[in-house]
């Protein structure tokens, strides 16, 4: 048996009562070398730990997918929720496995971000950057979004300088599209562990630096519930 859990943002106290249950009841538990510490303190003695990374993550998956065959209890841990920003590595445990497997919802930094700065999911779309891939349609996504009023939760993309694509990096390209810098803008980096935000403008944003734990709020200027309000009341 096999399935994937979302660890939440980073405080184990975020972990679902359901997840914690599967990872105390599992014989192997897999995951990245970050995520595995979320969860390390409620990891039974008894249990196979399968750390991975970047760059042996098909390895490592090929050893949890032998035990899941060889009939053990296997839980891949995933950051966050899975559902938002992992499903390439979701991908990648199915294609080890050879088949579809469960997954467990998580809290998502999404959503710890969304409660921070009071957005409503309603009006807000989520784009993630941090992926495999072209990036350039999920660029353009971005601009369509800001178009139609809506706001923005974004996931950036911290890898290699060729690939990286930084809060800095996504105000200039908007700017660039023609998205006004007066958009309300924040960043805000490890959220439920050492928290630090940052707020601004879209123009202010391209000259700030964040690390690599971070997610980016852009709001809209004229929240379209607004707009249908005013609409409504004219
Ligand atoms: C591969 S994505 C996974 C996102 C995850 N599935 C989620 O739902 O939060 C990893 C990126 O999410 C962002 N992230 C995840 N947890 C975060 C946190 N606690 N605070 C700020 N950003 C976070 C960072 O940009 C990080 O590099």
């Amino acid at each position: 048996m096999i399935i994937c859990i979302g660890a939440g943002p980073g405080d184990i106290g975020y972990l679902t009562q359901r997840g914690a249950a599967l990872i105390r009841d599992a014989d192997v538990v897999a995951g990245f070398d970050a995520v595995i510490r979320v969860v390390q303190s409620i990891i039974p003695a008894s249990a196979e730990v399968i750390k991975m990374n970047y760059r042996d993550q098909v390895a490592q998956l090929e050893l949890v997918a032998a035990a899941h065959h060889a009939g053990k209890r296997c839980v891949a841990v995933f950051m966050g929720d899975i559902h938002f920003s992992g499903f390439q590595y979701l991908e990648r445990v199915e294609r080890a496995c050879g088949h579809p497997v469960d997954t467990l919802p998580g809290i998502s930094s999404a959503q710890i971000l969304a409660s921070r700065t009071k957005v409503c999911f309603d009006e807000t779309t989520f784009i993630t950057f941090h992926r495999r891939g072209d990036l350039a349609p999920f660029k353009r996504h971005l601009v369509h979004v800001l178009e139609d009023l809506r706001n923005a939760i974004v996931i950036p993309c911290p890898w290699d300088a060729a690939r990286s694509f930084m809060p800095r990096d996504i105000a200039a390209y908007l700017l660039a599209q023609g998205i006004p810098g007066e958009h309300p803008t924040e960043v805000w980096e490890n959220l439920t562990g050492n928290e630090a935000e940052w707020r601004g403008s879209l123009a202010e944003c391209v000259d700030r630096e964040f690390t690599d734990m971070s997610i980016m709020l852009i709001r809209t200027r004229t929240p379209m519930a607004s707009q249908i309000e005013a609409a409504g009341a004219a």
